[in-house]
């Protein structure tokens, strides 16, 4: 068969957060894919990049007072970082702030437009006065027009499903300055989405999707596209549109020619790699994007209907895949499971959770669930019980009874049943459906430890004249371990590596399967793999929910209904010590985002509080005001001083922090009841 040449992606991660559970499962399920198509001797180009462009980089950034492009290098270096450490072999790490990329998106851009496929239209949009900016739906909240609950976003409620415009929001404000919006007209720029109903019925059928994905987006379909508004008012982090002023591309615009822009840098810098050989129309190349079902209109209908139109090819290929939950449930900062790349490593070995995946993906969007007991008992019984225990009963022998030497021949049936399984689990990997392909190969590695079972080497060498057959048991052990290490080495290249080192051999690839290994020396074996237990992963979910209260201020996006805690018995609640107090000074804390400093009156005495409600008050609209105190809470350090107690307020957080302010006599020092 002739080689293929494939160039692969994963979404591009988002720049203004970090690496966690959910962006890991996608790229390890890629590298697995990616890994699997190299030993098989195909060329697979893996290529992603950091999605920087947007309002929530340019905020994000304000915030912390750097420049956006400041914010991004320190953002993609970590994610870098984290998926070296995971294993994930990019051919090249880009930034979608790059020259390539506004190469690219411009040269997209001006062929729609020549095309015909860009139209120009006036829209009313609400418009923050204080910040000077046009709201996004998501950076306004006021009341549903329905049903009127508070705090709902501008596009839909969350308390009764309804779906609005912005503009019919009751009462709105602006999320960004708790200004009160109003509505400004303003020109936008839309891709002719609607003319490519036909071309994508058709294109959406045309094998490159998952057949439940192509009959979501038949419902799509049906229902009738809408153009699609592809740009942005200033002030943007993005890239200006060529021939317009203060305007700019929407970062979806430009993410997936990110995909493009990482490639094209990747072929400047290598000597036998052409741009055109795999985005020309005629391409004989494939392009296969791995993406989570939340984006699934921008690559299988924005992104094939841009292609056409501007006269390249589009993917061959887009694998979808589900959410990560963990234990059942989303994800959730407050359980301690949303866990980014650096906690897991602080704590874990990267290929128990490569191999977890794995042993769970199956090709389909279905959502994934790590179970955490099913995680380490997977661990221990598969990698550790039966994988890596085939070396360990071996290698001993070997190693002391003939000096490394492995036996001359081999007539063992299994090893020729285990390399005639090769194209079954090709065919596993191929399709995504790496679960099968595990369970194939633990029921080899189930074959290999009986057959070492029935014939006992351990007793056998303390009988007469039976050296030999010792030898011949223990060698066909490792060179079935060869196989088995060789079919997981998609899934685990370390161990791979390490096991290559022991068996003092060349890289193993799919036609290594080929090969037995006769007559030769090993090295010395050295624990491949070593048992996960249940504290490391409890203190890793410790860490986890810690180093989330650390950096996370409490917002609605992030509150999850099914947090509540355990329950507490009202003699528990009886033991905090509510007080009234009198707020006698309030000032910022030098280098504190969050915090300011009060002092409270509480009638007995003053106390000093770090609070973080710095973006809801200034300090002189606390001094002289009532507030309630938890009294009796112990003190605790912080990093600009001691806080020796905490006062009660409750709101979405960011501006709309209210403190509670009791009137009606109350007095510093008073129980509140
Ligand atoms: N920047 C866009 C992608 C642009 S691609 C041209 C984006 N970024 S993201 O950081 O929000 O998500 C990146 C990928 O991670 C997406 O494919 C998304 O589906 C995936 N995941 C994010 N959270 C996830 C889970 N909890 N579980 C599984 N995958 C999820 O979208
Ligand atoms: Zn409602």
């Amino acid at each position: 068969m002739p080689k293929r040449r494939i160039l692969v992606t994963s979404a591009l991660p988002n720049a203004n957060g970090s690496i966690h559970l959910g962006h890991l499962m996608e790229h390890i399920q890629t590298d697995i894919w990616v890994r699997f198509q190299r030993l098989q001797g195909n060329q697979c180009i893996y290529v992603c990049a950091d999605d920087t462009h947007g309002t929530a980089t340019m905020l994000k950034a304000q915030e912390l007072g750097v420049t956006p492009e400041e914010f991004i290098i320190g953002i993609k270096a970590e994610h870098e970082r984290d998926f070296h450490d995971f294993l994930i072999s990019h051919d090249n790490y880009y930034s979608t702030h790059s020259d390539e990329n506004q190469q690219y998106s411009s040269l997209i851009y001006t062929r729609l437009k020549d095309a015909g496929q860009i139209i120009v239209k006036s829209v009313d949009q609400l418009f923050d006065p204080e910040k000077n900016m046009f709201l996004a739906d998501r950076f306004i909240v006021g009341a549903c027009p329905k049903c009127k609950t508070e705090g709902q976003y501008g596009d839909n409620c969350e308390a009764c499903g309804a779906t609005y415009d912005a503009t019919d929001l009751i009462n709105p404000v602006s999320k960004i300055s708790g200004a009160k919006p109003v509505l400004k007209k303003s020109t936008h720029f839309f891709f002719a989405l609607s003319n490519f109903s036909d071309y994508l019925r058709e294109w959406t059928r045309s094998g490159a999707l998952q057949e439940q994905v192509a009959n979501k987006l038949a419902e799509w379909l049906d229902a009738g596209l809408k153009d699609w508004d592809i740009s942005r008012d200033a002030p943007y982090f993005g890239f200006e549109i060529p021939g317009e002023s203060g305007k700019f591309f929407y970062v979806w615009l430009d993410a997936p020619i990110g995909y493009m822009a990482s490639f094209k840098n990747y072929c400047d810098g290598s000597d036998d790699l052409d741009f055109d050989d795999f985005w020309s129309v005629d391409s004989e190349c494939e392009v296969h994007h791995f993406i989570g079902k939340d984006i699934v209109n921008f690559h299988a209908l924005f992104w094939p209907a841009m292609l056409s139109a501007s006269g390249f090819r589009t993917p061959t290929k887009v694998h979808a895949h589900g959410f990560v939950t963990v234990d059942g449930l989303k994800m959730s900062k407050s359980r301690g499971t949303f866990i980014n790349a650096r906690t897991y490593l602080d704590h874990l070995n990267p290929e128990y959770l490569r191999y977890y995946f794995a042993a769970k993906l199956t090709g389909s969007v279905d959502d994934l669930d790590i179970n955490l007991d099913d995680f380490i008992q997977r661990v221990n019984s598969d990698l550790v019980g039966k994988v890596v225990n085939i070396a360990s009963r071996c290698a001993g022998f070997i190693n002391k009874q003939f000096d490394g030497q492995l036996a001359a021949q081999t007539l063992n049936p299994l090893i020729k049943e285990v390399a005639n399984q090769r194209s079954s689990i090709s065919n596993h990997y191929e399709n995504g459906d790496y679960g099968k392909a595990v369970r194939e190969i633990m029921a080899m590695a189930d074959g290999a430890n009986q057959f070492i079972a029935e014939h006992k080497p351990w007793a056998l060498i303390k009988e007469d004249g039976n050296r030999e057959k010792v030898q011949q048991v223990c060698s066909d052990g490792i060179n079935l371990f060869r196989m088995i290490v060789t079919y997981l080495k998609p899934v685990l290249p370390e161990l791979a590596k390490n096991t290559e080192a022991f068996l003092n051999i060349d890289p193993l690839d799919w036609n290594s399967l080929d090969i037995t290994l006769l007559d030769h020396r090993i090295n010395k074996f050295e624990s491949l793999m070593v048992r996960v237990d249940s504290k490391t992963v409890a203190a890793m979910i410790d860490a986890g929910r810690e180093s989330q209260e650390l950096d996370s201020k409490p917002s609605t996006e992030e509150a999850d209904s099914e947090g509540i805690a355990d329950d507490i018995e009202f003699d528990d609640f009886a033991k905090v010590d509510l007080r009234i107090v009198r707020i006698v000074n309030a000032e910022h804390v030098e280098g504190a985002d969050k915090l300011l400093k009060l002092t409270l009156d509480i009638g007995s005495g003053q106390r000093t509080v770090f609070a973080g409600i710095k973006d809801a008050y200034e300090p002189g609209q606390l001094i002289g005001k009532l507030t309630v105190m938890v009294a009796n809470l112990r003190a605790r350090k912080m990093k600009f001083g001691m806080s020796e107690g905490m006062i009660l307020a409750a709101g979405s957080g960011g501006k709309r922090i209210y403190l509670l302010e009791p009137n009606d006599g109350a007095k510093p020092g008073m129980k509140v009841t």
